[in-house]
């Protein structure tokens, strides 16, 4: 079996490789990655001397590069995680959240389709449903849930989705979508909520929670993303969509609380600050399709942050490093205090 996995050098891109490395010794895998300001090499480069394991660099929108690859690698299956993946630095800029998100998508599939891929796998999230209400605990997503997005990154994914499906219906490619919630854990980049905010608390700097952190998201642990996927492309029937999720559902701040209590600081260092525009108020995933087909979620947010904060703790090289110049004007450009 050859895997093709895009976005490898990213937070849950990296973790997958990982852990399909790990699971599967007599498959072979390939990295296509663009090594964006999100990418880094440092997340994967121990695997570098597996035998069983290819990096390459390049874009997935530039069609010739991806149509050699597969030529010449010919790939039983495609796990696309290669996006532009964090929702303020949609609000800045969107274009090349299509570019990446959609346009990349369309070509990722032609050379499915060309090449006879088994399986072309689309990792999405649990933002195309749009939010939920916060007083309305009872509601969950399903995946009947109607597509309606408030971001430029959520409209980006939620138009790869219907791509995916259009592709399904007309050129009968064989695939499959999950709609994951949020993801924390090792090598997770620090412009998102909780690395940035263990970050922050470590350096004793201000937490910038937006609005008054009454923002609700489900937490889940990479490894359990990871393991769901692998489940659905070995098992998921072709043309689902799966929902994945763990019932762990936080406010920011309680998020942020949590990690202050853990790492003995003082919940002074919580600065409120101006909102997200658009900014979504719930997600709350029902995970009951998932567990149909054997899934089962390892950690809940208990242990997994506690895993996190330890796993930043004893890796202050790889976090120091992924802050360099590009980061930094993120940071200046998006928190001006
Ligand atoms: P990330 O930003 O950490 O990593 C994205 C990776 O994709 C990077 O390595 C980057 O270099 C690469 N990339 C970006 N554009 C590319 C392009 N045009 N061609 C090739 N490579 C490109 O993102 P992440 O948080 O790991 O998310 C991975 C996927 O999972 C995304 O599709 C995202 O929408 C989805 N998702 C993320 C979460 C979450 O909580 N982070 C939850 C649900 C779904
Ligand atoms: O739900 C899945 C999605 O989760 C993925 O599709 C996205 O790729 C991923 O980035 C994530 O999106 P969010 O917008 O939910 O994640 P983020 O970490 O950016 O923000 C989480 C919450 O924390 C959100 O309510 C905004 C808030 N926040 C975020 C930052 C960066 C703050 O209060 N302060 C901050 O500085």
């Amino acid at each position: 079996m050859k895997i093709l996995i895009t976005g490898g050098a990213g937070f849950i891109g990296g973790n997958f490789i990982h852990y399909m490395l790990n699971k599967y010794n007599d498959y072979s895998f390939v990295c296509l990655d663009a090594l964006t300001y999100a990418g880094n090499m440092e997340t994967i480069e121990t695997l570098l001397n597996k035998v069983n394991f290819k990096f390459v660099k390049g874009n997935i929108c530039d069609k010739d590069l991806v149509f050699n690859l597969f030529e010449k690698e010919q790939f039983d299956i495609v796990v696309n995680f290669a996006a532009e993946s964090h929702v303020d630095r949609s609000i800045e800029n969107p274009r090349i959240f299509l570019e990446s998100n959609i346009l990349g998508v369309q070509v990722l599939m032609d050379a499915c389709l060309k090449y006879k891929v088994k399986r072309y796998h689309q990792v999405s999230t649990d933002e195309v449903y749009g939010d939920l209400p916060l007083e309305r605990i009872d509601l969950f997503f399903t995946e009947d849930s109607p597509i309606k997005t408030s971001s430029p990154y959520s409209a980006s994914k939620a138009s790869a989705d219907l791509l995916v499906l259009a592709y399904s219906k007309t050129f009968n490619l064989p695939m499959t979508i999950s709609r994951c919630s949020n993801n924390y854990g090792p090598y997770h980049f620090p412009e998102k909520l909780i690395p940035l905010m263990i970050n922050k608390a470590l350096n004793n700097e201000q937490l910038p929670v937006y609005g008054n952190g009454s923002n609700v998201r489900d937490w889940l642990y990479v490894e359990d993303h990871c393991s769901a996927i692998d489940l659905i492309i070995h098992k998921g029937n072709i043309g689902e969509i799966y929902n994945i999720g763990g019932h762990n559902e936080k406010s920011n701040l309680d998020v942020v609380k949590i990690i202050l209590k853990l790492l003995n600081k003082d919940e002074s260092l919580i600065s409120y600050v101006k909102d997200r525009p658009g900014h979504d108020l719930r997600y709350a995933i029902d995970p009951t399709k998932i567990l149909r087909l054997g899934w089962e979620p390892k950690h809940n947010f208990e242990t997994g942050i506690q895993e996190t904060i330890k796993w930043n703790l004893e890796h202050d090289d790889w976090i120091r490093r992924v802050q360099s110049g590009e980061y930094l004007k993120w940071m200046e450009r998006q928190y001006k205090w």
